[in-house]
């Protein structure tokens, strides 16, 4: 039997920092090419464990909270704390960077502060969150949403995964109880700051040819479901009159959702991923589900956006006898990063860049609460959510430097 072939994208990993290299070959995906590392599912679990080790080797106490994050503590836990971190999962078939450079760089930060002697008079945590990247629970940033109570608890615990399994019972299975996830006070009183270093995800850096920027905001941004439902019917003996055919209502639907973007400059969408019920080959779908990720400047620019998708989509819905009802399941406001620390930033470091980002980041949700900032290190390629991300390790090393530096001055009561 001849079977195809999938085109696997290339790893981008020729030389990898060290804390990514111990990780390298945890939840390779051989099929979709990449890394596919899911909440609670086998390598997340194994990159948990991976965190807690690394971290003890730093003397730093690990806690879980109550909503599947990982603190790790470098003396006394305690309010006006400096935290940092970023998170170990992936989307399905991502690159070894997203997440992991941020948890790598503030473990080496902290060691090389521990090394030159550094007493902290602050409490400092580096943290690890879990489901940014929405993939198995569909809601992006979920550990830092339920943290901050910006998702509300009932509603997390009912979100269904691909096979059907709810964030309830997923969290039971792995020791977590879900009567507990939800609004976590106490860990959020204890966040004086939020610093979240991570890898480009854009050509800002490409074109400015800088290593490291601080970041200036977020797009707003959201998902939704959309559903457009038909006649389900036998592929060869209904005539293409006698159709209601939701997959193709869908593509007209998708071609529609390019078509709205266009028509607002600057504005960003993306239909990424299709499941046709039931999904036979010589069976016309009863119904077409896609998920749809739009972006743009302003909330109300984004919303505008998503409307004129939907009323594209009911038109297309309508040509071919169907109908469509688009859902949201998430969505996350624009973001302006803190001015103060923005400032700060800028007078430790010197004059870096500050740069806009259209990616979403638990830095982003935590800023609704307090203050909060991130670091970009260039990405070469400008590739991101695919195995072709990729920062060159001189790169890393100068993240690495500015994570140190900023860490010694806000863990220090000097003043900067
Ligand atoms: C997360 O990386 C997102 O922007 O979707
Ligand atoms: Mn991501
Ligand atoms: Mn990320």
């Amino acid at each position: 039997m001849h079977v195809p072939r999938l085109h696997v994208p290339r790893l981008h990993v020729p030389q990898l920092p060290s804390g990514l290299a111990e990780i390298a070959d945890v939840g390779r995906d051989h099929r979709r090419g990449g890394y596919s590392r899911h909440l609670w599912q086998a390598a997340d679990l194994e990159l948990r464990s991976w965190f807690v080790e690394r971290a003890e080797r730093l003397g730093l106490d690990v806690e879980t909270d109550r909503n599947g994050n990982l603190w790790a503590w470098w003396g006394q836990p305690g309010t006006d704390a400096v935290v940092t971190g970023s998170h170990l999962d992936s989307v399905p078939g991502g690159g070894a960077y997203d997440g992991p450079l941020g948890v790598v760089s503030a473990l080496e930060a902290i060691g090389r502060l521990q090394a030159s002697g550094f007493v902290s008079t602050k409490p400092c945590a580096i943290v690890m969150f879990a489901e940014e990247e929405g993939s198995r629970f569909g809601v992006a940033c979920l550990g830092s949403r339920l943290l901050t109570g910006a998702i509300d608890a009932d509603q997390a615990r009912a979100l269904t995964d691909h096979d059907g399994v709810t964030l309830a019972d997923a969290a039971r299975q792995v020791g977590v109880d879900p009567a507990h996830l939800g609004i976590d006070r106490d860990a959020l009183a204890r966040i004086g700051l939020f610093i979240e270093l991570h890898v480009e995800q854009g050509r800002g850096l490409i074109d400015l040819g800088q290593p490291v920027a601080v970041a200036s905001s977020i797009l707003a941004h959201g998902r939704w479901r959309l559903t457009v439902t038909g006649q389900g019917n036998h592929a060869g003996a209904t005539t293409m009159g006698e159709r209601r055919d939701p997959m193709v209502a869908t593509a007209r639907a998708i071609v529609g959702v390019q078509a709205a973007a266009l028509s607002l400059p600057g504005t960003r969408a993306t239909i990424g991923r299709i499941e046709a019920i039931p999904g036979g080959t010589n069976v016309i779908a009863s119904s077409v589900h896609t998920w749809l990720d739009a972006r743009a400047e302003t909330d109300q620019e984004t919303r505008l956006l998503v409307a004129d998708i939907d009323a594209r989509a009911q038109q297309a819905a309508q040509q071919n006898g169907c109908s469509a009802t688009l859902t949201e399941e998430s969505w996350a406001g624009a973001v302006q990063f803190h001015p103060g620390l923005r400032e700060r930033f800028a007078r430790a470091l010197g004059q870096l860049p500050e740069l806009p980002t259209g990616a979403g980041h638990d830095a982003g949700v935590l800023a609704a609460q307090v203050p909060s900032a991130m670091l970009f290190v260039r990405n070469p390629t400008g590739i991101s959510h695919a195995p072709e991300e990729f920062a060159e390790t001189a790169d890393c090393a100068a993240g690495v430097d500015a994570l140190e530096l900023l860490l010694r001055e806000l863990l220090s009561e000097r003043p900067l």
